[in-house]
This record gives C-alpha cells, structure tokens and sequence, in this order.
C-alpha cells in the first residue's frame, strides 16, 4: 500500500537527507515536505527532486493551524499515513542569545502537529528528539533511554518539553508516537554554523577556527546517513510509546576533531583560536544505543574515521551550496522556484 509521509523541516540538514533517502529507498511512498524556510531552511538540499511526482514541498509554519492543516491535505483523499518531526529551532547558541524563537517552533510547533495528527488518525509519529535533554555526562557513562531529563540549555529544555508533549499525547490518547534521540550528527548539507562545517568552510578560507573553551568537550558523532536509516526502522518498526535512543559509538574531543579536519585539509593549527567557552557549555554526550540495536536491529554502518574524510570532500565538491549559504544568496532560491 501506498504510504504518504508528512515530513516536517525537510528542508534542514536531517530532513532534507530523510527525504532524499525517502525518495530513492521507498519508491512506492509519496512525500509531503512542510518546512517554514527558516534561516536554517533550504530548498538547494533539495536541489533535482523538486519534479519528482511522489515529493510535495508546502511553505508553512507548524506554530500555524491552517499551514498544518494545507500539508495534512496535500495527502489527498487517502491521507498522510505516517508524521516525521524533524521542523525546529536547532542551534545551541542561538538558543542562548534568544530562547522564545525555540520555545514557539519546538513546544508550541509539536502541539500543534499532534492535535492535527491525531485528529487525522495518523498510524504512526516520529517525534526527532535529540541526546541533549539527557544534560551533561562525566567522564564516564552512558544516556540511556531510562536516563532522566536535566536539559541545560533553552535549545535543549524546549526539545525537552516537546518530547514531554509527545508523552503525554500518546499516554492521554493512545496516539501511537514514538521519540527518537540522537547524538551529533554531521555529514552534506549542514548549515555552516555547527561545528564540522563551519570548521571546514574557515578552513578553505584560511580563516580563524573559534574552538570553544579548552576544546576538550566531547560528543559522539553520527553520520547523517546512518541517522536516517535509524528513523525509517523507527517509523516501520517502533512500538507506540517507546524511546529509541540513536548513537554513533563515537565519541571525540572537539579539538581531535578540528585538528583532524586541519590534517585533511593539509592546514596548519596555527589557525585554532580559542575563545571564551559557550555558557552553561555540556561537557560529554555519549548514547547508550543497544535498545534500538536489539530491537529493531539498527546499528551505525560508518565509522567517524570513514565518514569524516567523505563529508569533508561533499563541501569541497560542493563549494557553491556552501557559498549560497555562508553569502545570503540561497534565499533568492525558494522564489527562483515557486515565485514566491
Ligand atoms: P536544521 O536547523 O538544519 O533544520 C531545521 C528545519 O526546520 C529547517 O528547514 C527550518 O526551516 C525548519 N523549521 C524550523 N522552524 C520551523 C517551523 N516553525 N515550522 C516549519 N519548519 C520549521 O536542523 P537539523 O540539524 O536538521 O535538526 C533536525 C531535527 O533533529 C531537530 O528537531 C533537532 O532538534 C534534531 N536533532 C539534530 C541533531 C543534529 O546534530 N543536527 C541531533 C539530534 C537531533
Ligand atoms: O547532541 C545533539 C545536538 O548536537 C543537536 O540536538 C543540536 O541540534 C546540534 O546543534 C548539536 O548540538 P551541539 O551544541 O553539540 O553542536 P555544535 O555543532 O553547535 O557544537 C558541537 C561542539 O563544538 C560543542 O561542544 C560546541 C563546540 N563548538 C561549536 C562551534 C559552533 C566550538 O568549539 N566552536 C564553534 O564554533
């Protein structure tokens, strides 16, 4: 049977690899991308799928009733079968100058998806959550699904809120959601102000690498990829109700990992700069990923020193997406195509 897919934010980095995996994987699937073309938002991720018949991209806002509702119905007659709730604010720094942005797209944004979805009956919800609302680790120790959540920044404490909102609507009315929670994930299409792409770009330019602190904050990192296939084996294979904590077994300094881009790149860390620490900055993320492995028989196919290499040649490649990006210009893009 023909499933429809109602992605939300399928213009960011994940969902614009979600739906392209979508796409080319599961021929038979049609796909409705809803995304309000954030700053984080791009159609160029998109670029060469735009006249595929199963793809639909709807401009709209999830804080929005109506805009909700006009995605609902490009399902047609028979529906959208299955939500995946990618669409939020993201960026941790953002998230300290200004929290509101985050607290209307992330808590406000989901509600308004699950009343929508629930009153469609949807047979299945992604919520895309994220390790951060789990808070800070030491040394040692892993997040597990049982881990309680101590978010630390308004970025995490609104992904927190959200996922407590998904909880709640599948605990009050049966709504088969799921919660998926996942580490850093990097790979083609990242906006250039995370981490791995913004050291890349600087790189090629000769410009200064801001490394936060002592640089010694560890994350585990995923490839997007491997991200993507965890959500579709969590939509087709989950259990309403359930967590699935994502990781990718690895976990780095930040400074190994600008050091190793540097190496690739064949630049000198003389371009390293340390600056003043991100506040409230989390110390070390690390997933305790069995749950999903034992399962649902997902486990990460790439390892960090197979991926990195390949991601850092996607940007070189790709040197005109990453200079649409970093110049402004891949805004003119959405009215190029749609004339808005
Ligand atoms: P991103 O910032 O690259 O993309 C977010 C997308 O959502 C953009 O296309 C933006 O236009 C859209 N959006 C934002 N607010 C919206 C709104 N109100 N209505 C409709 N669309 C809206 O984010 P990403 O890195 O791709 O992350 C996607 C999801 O995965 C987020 O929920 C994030 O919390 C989660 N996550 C990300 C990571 C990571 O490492 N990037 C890791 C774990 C979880
Ligand atoms: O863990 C999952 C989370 O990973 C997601 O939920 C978030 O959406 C995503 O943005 C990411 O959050 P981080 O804060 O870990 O990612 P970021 O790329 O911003 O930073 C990664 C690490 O690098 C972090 O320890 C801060 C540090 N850093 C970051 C930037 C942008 C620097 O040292 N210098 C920088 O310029």
């Amino acid at each position: 049977m023909t499933r429809t897919i109602l992605v939300t934010g399928g213009a960011g980095f994940i969902g614009s690899n979600f739906v392209r995996m979508l796409l080319e994987d599961r021929p038979g699937d049609r796909v409705i991308n809803l995304d309000a073309l954030t700053y984080a938002g791009n159609l160029e991720n998109l670029k060469g799928i735009e006249s595929n018949p199963n793809y639909t991209f709807v401009h709209g806002d999830i804080t929005r009733d109506e805009d909700v509702a006009r995605a609902f119905e490009a399902g047609g007659e028979s529906g959208v079968s299955h939500v995946v709730h990618f669409a939020a604010e993201s960026h941790v720094d953002r998230s300290i100058q200004s929290g509101l942005p985050f607290v209307n797209s992330n808590v406000i944004g989901t509600q308004v998806l699950l009343d929508q979805a629930r009153g469609r009956s949807v047979e299945g919800f992604v919520h895309v959550s994220t390790d951060e609302v789990y808070g800070s680790l030491g040394k040692t120790g892993f997040f597990t699904e049982e881990t309680p959540l101590s978010p630390n920044s308004p970025y995490s404490a609104s992904k927190a809120g959200s996922d407590m909102l998904v909880r709640a609507a599948h605990h009050t009315h049966g709504f088969p959601a799921t919660i998926t929670r996942c580490s850093n994930n990097y790979g083609p299409y990242q906006f250039p102000e995370k981490l791995i792409p913004l050291m890349i770009a600087n790189a090629r330019e000769d410009k200064a690498l801001p490394v936060y602190g002592d640089g010694m904050q560890i994350r585990d990192w995923l490839y997007v990829r491997d991200h993507c296939e965890a959500i579709l084996a969590v939509m087709e294979k989950g259990q309403p109700g359930e967590v699935y904590n994502i990781g990718g077994h690895n976990e780095y300094p930040n400074i190994e990992i600008v050091r190793s881009i540097l190496r690739h790149l064949d630049k000198p860390e003389s371009l390293i700069e340390y600056v003043t620490d991100r506040p409230g900055h989390d110390r070390r993320y690390a997933i305790d990923a069995k749950k999903i492995d034992e399962q649902l028989g997902w486990t990460p196919r790439y390892t960090f020193e197979q991926a990195l290499p390949m991601t850092i040649q996607w940007y070189l490649d790709n040197d005109e997406w990453l200079q649409s990006v970093r110049s402004g210009a891949y805004r003119d893009y959405y009215a190029a195509q749609y004339g808005g």
